[in-house]
C-alpha cells in the first residue's frame, strides 16, 4: 500500500530537465554524444497543461515523454509504478478522464487539457478513499507494488458499476499482475468497498 506520498508535492510541477528517464528513447540516447542544448532542439519541448489530481498542472517536457516518467520524475508522484514498460502489468495505471489506462507508453501530449488522477489523488493517510480502507481491512496486498494501479482500476470500476459481482471485478482487474499472489484478498477488498458504498 502506498503510505506516505498520497498528496502531490507541488501543484504546479517543475520538471527536472536532467532526469534521464524523461528522455525519449532515440538512437542518441545514452551515447553521451548529444549535449543538453542540442537535445532540447531535437526534442519537441512543449508546455503541456492538464489537471492533475484535481489541481492545474503544467509540465514543460518533450511531448513524447511517457506520462509515467513525467508523473514520477517531474511531478514527484511515486504512486504510479514502473513494472513492465510495455502496458502488460498494470502497475502504472492512472485515471484519464475517469478511465483506467496504462501510463508507461502514453505520451505526455495525449493528456493536454484532460484530467489525470493518480493514487495520490484518491485519498490520504488521514482520509483514505473507501477502497483504500477496504484494502487495509482485508489486508489486500503484500509488497504493495501492484496496488496503486489496481486501486485506480477498482475506482474506475466502482464509478461505472457500483455493485459489481465477482466476475466483473475479476474482469476489471484482468490487466493487473500481482506477483505476491494477493488476488483473492484484492477481490474481497473491492467487493467489500462496493458493499460499503463508494461515493461517486
Ligand atoms: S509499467 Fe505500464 S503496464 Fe507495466
Ligand atoms: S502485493 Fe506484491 S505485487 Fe501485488
Amino acid at each position: 500500500m502506498p503510505s506516505r506520498a498520497w498528496a502531490p508535492r507541488s501543484r504546479r510541477c517543475r520538471p527536472r530537465r536532467s532526469a534521464t528517464c524523461c528522455a525519449p528513447i532515440s538512437s542518441d540516447a545514452g551515447s553521451g554524444s548529444t549535449s543538453p542544448a542540442s537535445s532540447r532542439n531535437e526534442w519537441r519541448f512543449r508546455l503541456i497543461a492538464f489537471t492533475l489530481n484535481g489541481a492545474p498542472a503544467a509540465l514543460d517536457l518533450p511531448e513524447d515523454v511517457p506520462l509515467l516518467a513525467a508523473l514520477r520524475e517531474a511531478a514527484g508522484l511515486s504512486g504510479p509504478r514502473f513494472g513492465c514498460g510495455v502496458e502488460a502489468c498494470g502497475a502504472c495505471h492512472v485515471l484519464l478522464d475517469g478511465r483506467s489506462v496504462p501510463s508507461c507508453l502514453l505520451p505526455l501530449s495525449a493528456v493536454a487539457g484532460r484530467a489525470v488522477t493518480t493514487v495520490e489523488g484518491l485519498g490520504s493517510e488521514t482520509a483514505p478513499h473507501p477502497l483504500q480502507s477496504a484494502f487495509l481491512a482485508e489486508q489486500a496486498g503484500q509488497c504493495g507494488y501492484c496496488l496503486s494501479g489496481i486501486l485506480i482500476s477498482a475506482v474506475a470500476l466502482l464509478q461505472a458499476k457500483p455493485d459489481p459481482d465477482e466476475a466483473e471485478v475479476r474482469a476489471a482487474l484482468e490487466p493487473h499482475l500481482c506477483r505476491c499472489g494477493s488476488h483473492n484478498r484484492i477481490i474481497r477488498a473491492v467487493l467489500r468497498a462496493a458493499r460499503e458504498g463508494v461515493p461517486a
